[in-house]
């Protein structure tokens, strides 16, 4: 057996990575044929699921959807999105709350992940560090090595379970020892995976502090705040964009927008990125930079969604039914959440601070162990670096009841 034969390029040299939730799917179908699929529960799946096991899907997007044009949705979108798409974006990701006397542009980008692929190449340098917290979405990691970045991480909440503002800067501070930008990536409200949701207090002080340090510092501060669950979190979650308002103009907003989830579009690829910032140049120069990378890399979005988008934001009622219909299934999410949690608190198995969204979380000291015991009891659970994420989104009520005990159990064992 000789050295492996590879003909990659250098820095493309080993790279691969083991699909967790891929696996951890395929062993929950396989135990399916062996027990039926009615005794195995595979809470591994990050789209919502209904009780039939069928992805939910909102009607009022399908018939929007339905009566679009396919000539119009087959033609070419602009590079940076329609500017009819660009606007619903930035007004539907706001609403009441825009901030006010601060520019704004918002680009198309295939889902919310686009946006953070932009945020990462055009605002970091090659061999930088990225800051998010330390549990977080596996694909910010994928996409910072993927471009040559580091990922590195603060506490996501301290001993009393409150977002760890101190932590975030204190690594902010040391990044901006060796790098002039320092770039965090921040996913709240309804965080994946772990359900955690920044208060307006804890808002409130990142944007002090974060004026703080870049005030006349001649350091720039880049929040990426990805807002994926947002429309599955409580009313007023939106209330924090306001606080964007007053900010240096080294002390960039830019808010990552996604029609996966809250328009159960997944596969549409839609989403936008939209920067904040008081300073008309650097709000230019975002546009301009970051159009330049859609060229650079996929060329434009998916123009369908993005008609979509525009039909719904235009009409009051569809959107009223829509959001009626996001409501019932927001419920739906909160029930099986409460049902977990209430058993967890009943056994006493210790959960991350949850408040709303598609996963929730268990600390584990040895997740992949309690993972493969799990699996004995047809239980099926990602397994994280610090923990199991149990995705309430694909498992109906019925079958939560009994979850956190069974976990408590393996993780005692
Ligand atoms: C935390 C988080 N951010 C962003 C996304 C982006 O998804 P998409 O690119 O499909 O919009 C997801 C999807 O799972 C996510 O969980």
């Amino acid at each position: 057996m000789g050295n492996q034969v590879s003909m990659l390029a250098k820095h493309s040299f080993g790279k691969k990575e083991e699909d967790i939730i891929f696996a951890v799917n395929t062993a929950a179908n396989e135990k399916a044929k062996i027990v039926g699929k009615e005794n195995v529960i595979n809470a591994s799946i990050g789209a919502f699921l209904d009780r039939d096991g069928s992805l939910v899907t909102f009607p009022t997007v399908e018939k929007v959807m339905k009566d679009l044009s396919f000539v119009e949705s087959a033609s070419y979108a602009p590079i940076a999105g329609m500017p009819e798409f660009q606007q619903a974006a930035i007004d539907l990701t706001f609403a009441q709350y825009k901030p006010k006397d601060m520019h704004f542009k918002a680009i198309s980008t295939p889902g919310g992940s686009g946006g953070i692929h932009h945020a990462i190449w055009n605002y970091t340098d090659t061999g930088d560090k990225v800051l998010t917290s330390d549990w977080f979405w596996g694909p910010y990691r994928t996409m910072a090595t993927e471009m040559g970045r580091e990922l590195t991480n603060f506490r996501l909440y301290d001993e009393n379970k409150n977002f760890d503002t101190a932590d975030m800067y204190k690594k902010v501070e040391e990044i901006f020892t060796t790098q002039d930008n320092a770039l965090v990536l921040l996913n709240s409200p309804a965080h994946n995976p772990t359900g955690f949701s920044m208060t307006y207090e804890d808002w409130q002080a990142v944007v002090e502090e974060g004026k703080k340090r870049t005030e006349n510092s001649g350091k720039n501060l880049i929040l990426f705040i990805d807002i994926a669950y947002i429309d599955f979190a409580p009313e007023g979650s939106r209330k924090f964009f306001e606080l964007f308002t007053d900010l240096p103009p080294n002390f960039l907003v830019i808010i990552g927008f996604s029609m996966s989830k809250s328009y159960t579009m997944y596969g549409y690829r839609t989403g936008a990125m939209i920067a904040v910032s008081s300073s008309e140049d650097v709000i230019t120069e975002f546009y301009e930079a970051n159009q330049f990378s859609c060229r650079g890399t996929w060329s434009n979005c998916t123009k369908i969604g993005q008609m979509a988008l525009i039909t719904l934001w235009k009409d009051k009622e569809l959107m009223a039914q829509l959001e009626e219909e996001r409501a019932g299934y927001s419920r739906r999410l909160a029930n099986r959440a409460r049902i977990f949690l209430e058993e967890a608190e009943s056994v006493g198995l210790e959960t991350c601070p949850y408040e709303s969204g598609f996963f929730l979380t268990v600390p584990a000291a040895n997740p992949p162990a309690v993972a493969a015991k799990l699996t004995e009891e047809n239980l099926f659970l990602v397994p994280l670096k610090k923990g199991l994420r149990v995705a309430i989104c694909a498992i109906p009520s019925a079958n939560i009841e009994g979850m956190a005990t069974k976990i408590k159990k393996a993780m005692d064992l």
